[in-house]
Parts: structure tokens; C-alpha cells; sequence
């Protein structure tokens, strides 16, 4: 496997834990590369369900290790609590996780923060996590952030809490909100400091020493390429760069030492949250989508927004990531329609669209315009190989390789480690 980035390529959600996991097999190391605890990667282990959000989806795997990069925002309170729900379960975390000591930190101001600006925007408001993470980001971008390294240096971890609290009472002063306390959360991040320390290295030297060693990394994307600070549908999006070049930035493994790149995509479209969303369906058909694809947020329970396949989307995510090859998932969710449409462009009055409009307004207004094929209404969940598949299913998927510009390597069937298949 080498190096290996897996991203998503539409809105987050596509079954990136599933599909982490089950690379897991052929690697020696995962790391997370961005992102915080917005993430909820879902795994099926059996009958057990697990939802990892800041530990890296190859946790799972006894014998691998797992780094959480310096590209991540970590709730340090957040993380301690994972791993001891992890650990309650039977999953021994000890010298199996390391995390970069150059991680920024979550602070409950920046939860807080995440509130008001949402609550400040009303109609135009993005549909965040709330998990904090645009203001952690924002607070790195603005060179005031703490990293977890300062939280293993009390003396100057007092110093900036204190100043920053300072700062962020003022803020929720002027929002009629009460002010943080500076010795609660300064007890609670010593405590969350104390039982994290034995994770904390220079994820950096370890990860391009493992590199130089030979050993097989899969490098782990949150959200998805339309959720890129840079690359998505501004501002709808999150605040980190979840595609391919954020692997680079949140592990410090240089872009040349990169192998491949897996771009994780579902047989349909879901998007949680505010912004546009060409192929959405309204009517009934979302709502089975919805249903049948079990389309509820795995971090807030949210209803999933869902729709038909968008190759536009998906074509644009493989250039900016550079995709090898795709692994697409829950392709059993079509099972029993009889009819399946994919957007093979976009319409703004006579105008088509073929790549990804930039502007978000013109991509507001973009119809879709679609090509229609033939449903199977047979169960594909049984299915190990490609020439298992029924003959509708295949013509389906080829199309969706053609269309996005890049070949098939995964196809998922359901959602356990077993109902996948390489090709
Ligand atoms: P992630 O954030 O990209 O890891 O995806 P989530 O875990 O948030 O959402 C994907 C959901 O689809 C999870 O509930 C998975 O268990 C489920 N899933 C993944 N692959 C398949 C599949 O091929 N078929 C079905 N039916 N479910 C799948
Ligand atoms: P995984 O890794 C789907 C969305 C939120 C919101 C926007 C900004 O499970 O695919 P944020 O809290 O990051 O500031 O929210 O991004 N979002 C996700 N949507 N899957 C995710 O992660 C997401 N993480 C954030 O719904 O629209
Ligand atoms: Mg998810």
C-alpha cells in the first residue's frame, strides 16, 4: 500500500470509516490528518457498532498504530472521553495511538463561539457541528491558539488559558452571555492533559522515519472534498482542507512520498447541513434514499439531506485530489428502485456546466441535468466480485467510474467489513 490518502470526494459521509477499516488490513499505520470531532466515521465490527471521531478508524485493528496529526483540532476532553468508551468496549489503546504534539487544541470558548456566530446568521447560518472547530481553526490562522504541547507546559499553558479566556469574556459580554470560568476549564484540561501525556509525541519525525523504514500508511480524510475550506461550496464548508493536499499539510509527509489516492464516494448524494445541493430530492425519493441508506448524522442525529448521484461533483473532486481510484459505497441502497438518475451537468438558464461553477450563487441556481438508467430490484449485498454483480448494477457503476474520470478499485454492498469487494 506505501502511502495511501482515502478522502472523500462529495459531502462527508460517504463510508470512509468502513472503508478505512477495511484498508486497515494492508496497513502498518493510520493517521488523521484534519478535521476534529465534527467527524463521525461509522464501523461495523460484526455486531458491534463503533462511531469514531477523533481516534483514527484503524484503532479497531489489533497490532496497527494510530497517529492523530498535526492537521487535527483535538477537544482534549472529547478524545479522553473516546478512549475511554473505546476501552470500556475491549479495545485496548496503550502504545497504539500517538497523537502530534502540534495539534491546536478545542477550548469551550470555541464551542461557545461556534454558537453565536451560528446564532448570529440566522437564515444564512452554515448547520455546524458546533463542535468548535471554525473558531480553533480560526484561532491557529490568528497565531493564538494553544497546541497540545503547551498543555504538557503548565506554566505557559496558564499564562495564554488566562489570556484567552480574557479575550472571549469580553466577546460574550457584548452577546449577553455569562462568562467562563478560567479555573474550572483550567482543572479540567490539567486533568485531560495528565491522561493524555503518554500520547503526545513529534508525530512528524515518527511518521517520515516510519515512511523511510518502508512501512504502509493510510493517511485518513475527514468530511469531504465540497466541505474543503479551499476547494467547497464557501462558506457552506468546514475550515480545514480535507482533500488531498491537507494530507501533506496535517502529517508532514511531503506530497512526493504519496503512493495514491482513494477517493470514497456513495452509488447517491447525502450533504448534512446548509448549502447548495444541485441533485437534492424533495419529494418521496429522498426520503427513501434517506431511509434505506439509514441517512442520520453519526455525530448531531441529524436527518441527512439526500439526493441523486452527482458526477459534476464528483469529477471535480478527482481532479482536485488527484484520485487514483474510487471506492463507492452503499450501492445496496438502490436495490429496489426501478429507476436511478446521475447529473451529468448543470443548467443555469441556457448556460451548461459541465465543471464545478466557483461562484456560489451560479451553483445556488444550477438545475441538474441527468441521465437515466435501469434499477436491478435485486439485492446486491451478497455480491464479492463484480461480475456478481447484476448486469444493470454493473452498467451503473461503470458509468459512475466513466463519469468521474477515474477507475474502480472498492465496491461496498453494506455496511460490515465483509460485504465489500476489490476489483
Ligand atoms: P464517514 O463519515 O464517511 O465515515 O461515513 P458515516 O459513518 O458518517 O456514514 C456512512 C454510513 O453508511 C454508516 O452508517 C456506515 O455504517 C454505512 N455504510 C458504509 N458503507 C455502506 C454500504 O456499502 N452499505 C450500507 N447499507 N451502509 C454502509
Ligand atoms: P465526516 O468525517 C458531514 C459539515 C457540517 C456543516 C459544515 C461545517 O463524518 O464525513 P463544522 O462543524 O465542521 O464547522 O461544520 O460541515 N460537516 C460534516 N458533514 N460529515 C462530516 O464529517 C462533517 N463535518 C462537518 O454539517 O455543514
Ligand atoms: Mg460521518
Amino acid at each position: 500500500m506505501a502511502t495511501t490518502i482515502l478522502v472523500g470526494a462529495q459531502w462527508g459521509d460517504e463510508g470512509k470509516g468502513k472503508i478505512i477499516d477495511v484498508l486497515t488490513a494492508q496497513a502498518d499505520i493510520v493517521v488523521r490528518y484534519q478535521g476534529g470531532n465534527n467527524a463521525g466515521h461509522t464501523v461495523w465490527v460484526g455486531t458491534d457498532k463503533f462511531i469514531l471521531h477523533l481516534v483514527p478508524s484503524g484503532i479497531l485493528h489489533p497490532g496497527k498504530i494510530s497517529v492523530i496529526g498535526n492537521g487535527v483540532v483535538i477537544d482534549p476532553c472529547a478524545l479522553v472521553e473516546e478512549i475511554e468508551q473505546l476501552r470500556v468496549r475491549g479495545v485496548a489503546i496503550k502504545d497504539n495511538l500517538l497523537i502530534s504534539e502540534t495539534a491546536h487544541v478545542v477550548f469551550p470558548y470555541h464551542r461557545l463561539l461556534d454558537g453565536i456566530r451560528e446564532q448570529q446568521k440566522g437564515k444564512r447560518k452554515i448547520g455546524t457541528t458546533k463542535r468548535g472547530i471554525g473558531p480553533a481553526y480560526g484561532d491557529k490562522a490568528s497565531r493564538t491558539g494553544l497546541r497540545m504541547a503547551d498543555l504538557l507546559a503548565p506554566e505557559r499553558f496558564t499564562g495564554k488559558l488566562r489570556q484567552k479566556i480574557r479575550e472571549n469574556n469580553e466577546i460574550f459580554k457584548a452577546f449577553d452571555a455569562p462568562p467562563l470560568s478560567y479555573t474550572q476549564i483550567h482543572r479540567q484540561y490539567m486533568e485531560c492533559a495528565r491522561k493524555l501525556r503518554p500520547f503526545i509525541a513529534d508525530t512528524v519525525t515518527w511518521l517520515n522515519r516510519a515512511v523511510n523504514k518502508g512501512k504502509n500508511l493510510l493517511l485518513e480524510g475527514a468530511q469531504g472534498t465540497m466541505l474543503d475550506i479551499d476547494f467547497g461550496t464557501y462558506p457552506f464548508v468546514t475550515s480545514s482542507n480535507s482533500t488531498a493536499g491537507g494530507a501533506c499539510t496535517g502529517t508532514g509527509i511531503a506530497p512526493h512520498r504519496i503512493d495514491k489516492v482513494v477517493g470514497v464516494m456513495k452509488a447517491y448524494t447525502t450533504r448534512v447541513g446548509e448549502g447548495p445541493f444541485p441533485t437534492e430530492l424533495h419529494d418521496g425519493r429522498g426520503t427513501l434514499l434517506r431511509e434505506t441508506g439509514q441517512e442520520f448524522g453519526a455525530t448531531t442525529g441529524r436527518p441527512r439531506r439526500c439526493g441523486w448521484f452527482d458526477a459534476v461533483v464528483t469529477r471535480y473532486a478527482v481532479m482536485v485530489n488527484g484520485i487514483d481510484e474510487l471506492a463507492v459505497t452503499k450501492l445496496d441502497v438502490l436495490d429496489k428502485l426501478p429507476k436511478i438518475k446521475i447529473c451529468v451537468a448543470y443548467k443555469v438558464g441556457h448556460k451548461v456546466y459541465e465543471t464545478m461553477p466557483q461562484d456560489a450563487d451560479i451553483l445556488q441556481r444550477c438545475k441538474p441535468m441527468y441521465e437515466e438508467f435501469d434499477g436491478w430490484r435485486t439485492s446486491t449485498r451478497r455480491a464479492r466480485s463484480f461480475s456478481q454483480l447484476p448486469p444493470q448494477a454493473q452498467v451503473y457503476l461503470s458509468k459512475l467510474a466513466e463519469l468521474s474520470g477515474t477507475k474502480l478499485g472498492i465496491v461496498s454492498v453494506g455496511a460490515e467489513r465483509e460485504e465489500t469487494f476489490f476489483l
